[in-house]
């Protein structure tokens, strides 16, 4: 692995690998001093094009907590409000001494670009490309539902996947790159995933992917899944309230929403998850977001551990690569 751009690139073991290193990261949090000296010596740059408060906060964290310089470079505010390019931004951060680039963008397979247009050498980490992939928030929602499925006495053990669970994703999966992300890894580690969503936010194309589809929520309830992850209306990416996506935000939440009724009929084991940002009375209740089912802050807490998973396998072995 030299660079974290899409679940696709993964194979199974190597996506075990991150989520097992993520576990032997979280043991180490819980000591008084959380800091390790792995990556001393090395600048990890933060190029945000997008908005990002948990992604570009638990790059940091975990940047830090590995010891590494921390360069946060918001698009905002810097020479690419004067047009500099991708490239150009690039060739800069390079020259500066820069040792990975954690991108986010609005364009769907600027990691990509970023990795392989020969523009720099430097390992790439993907922190959400346009409604392509977000690789290492699939693998912190893996990570958290390993934590509850494939465990052994509280412990999740090395090697295992998620066979057998049951994940129903729900919402706007047109525009997600969590949704495709997750549909990638948790079906490469066994779980079954069924997409919920209106006619009009499920992509075109989606009946090749290895999941099933439903329009109905309250079927995908009924067949009691171990999981329900409820994705964000990403109204940034639609014209308007709706975008002509749905009829009105009230309809969404009655038809798609996880309300307080549906949250109801939910099994006692059931999970709820959410990448966040959440639109609280839109996608999901309070009822539901704030419940002991919830798992919704633990997603966001091993976020730190699978990043500095990412980092350290990227940086620290760095000598001993040989792809
Ligand atoms: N889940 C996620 O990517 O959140 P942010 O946009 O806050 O980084």
């Amino acid at each position: 692995m030299s660079h974290l751009i899409s679940i696709r690139d993964l194979t199974r073991e190597e996506a075990i690998t991150i989520l097992d290193t993520a576990e032997q990261m979280a043991a180490t949090q819980n000591r008084g001093i959380k800091k390790l000296p792995t990556l001393q010596g090395k600048t990890v740059v933060n190029l945000f094009f997008e908005d990002s408060t948990r992604t570009r906060i638990s790059f940091e964290t975990a940047a830090k907590r590995l010891s590494a310089d921390v360069i946060n470079f918001q698009a905002r505010g810097s020479s690419v409000s004067k047009g500099e390019s991708l490239k150009d931004t690039a060739l800069t951060l390079q020259a500066m001494g820069a040792d990975a680039v954690v991108v986010r963008h609005s364009s769907s397979g600027a990691a990509h670009r970023l990795a392989h247009a020969g523009w720099m050498n430097l390992p790439v980490l993907n922190a959400g490309d346009g409604t392509h992939q977000h690789p290492t928030q699939a693998l912190l929602d893996a990570m958290t539902l390993r934590r509850h499925y494939a465990t052994e006495g509280g412990t999740p053990h090395a090697g295992t996947g998620l066979d057998g669970a049951r994940v129903v994703i729900v919402g706007d999966i047109l525009h997600s790159r969590v949704a495709r992300s997750n549909v990638d890894l948790l079906t490469m580690l066994g779980a079954r995933v069924t997409l919920v969503a209106p006619p009009t936010l499920l992509p075109i194309g989606v009946e090749a992917w290895e999941c099933e589809t439903s329009y109905d929520f309250d079927d995908a309830i009924a067949s009691r899944p171990d999981a329900v992850m409820m994705l964000r209306v990403q109204r940034e990416r639609m014209s308007g309230a709706g975008g002509g996506f749905f009829p009105s935000p009230g309809a969404y939440h009655f038809e798609y929403g996880l309300t307080p009724e549906r949250f109801a009929r939910l099994d006692p084991h059931a999970v709820v998850m959410h990448p966040g940002p959440m639109n609280r009375g839109l996608e999901i209740c309070a009822e539901a977001a704030d419940s002991d089912q919830s798992v919704i802050v633990e997603q966001v807490g091993n976020g730190v551990c699978i990043r500095m998973a990412a980092l350290y396998l990227l940086l620290a072995s760095e000598g001993q690569r040989n792809d």
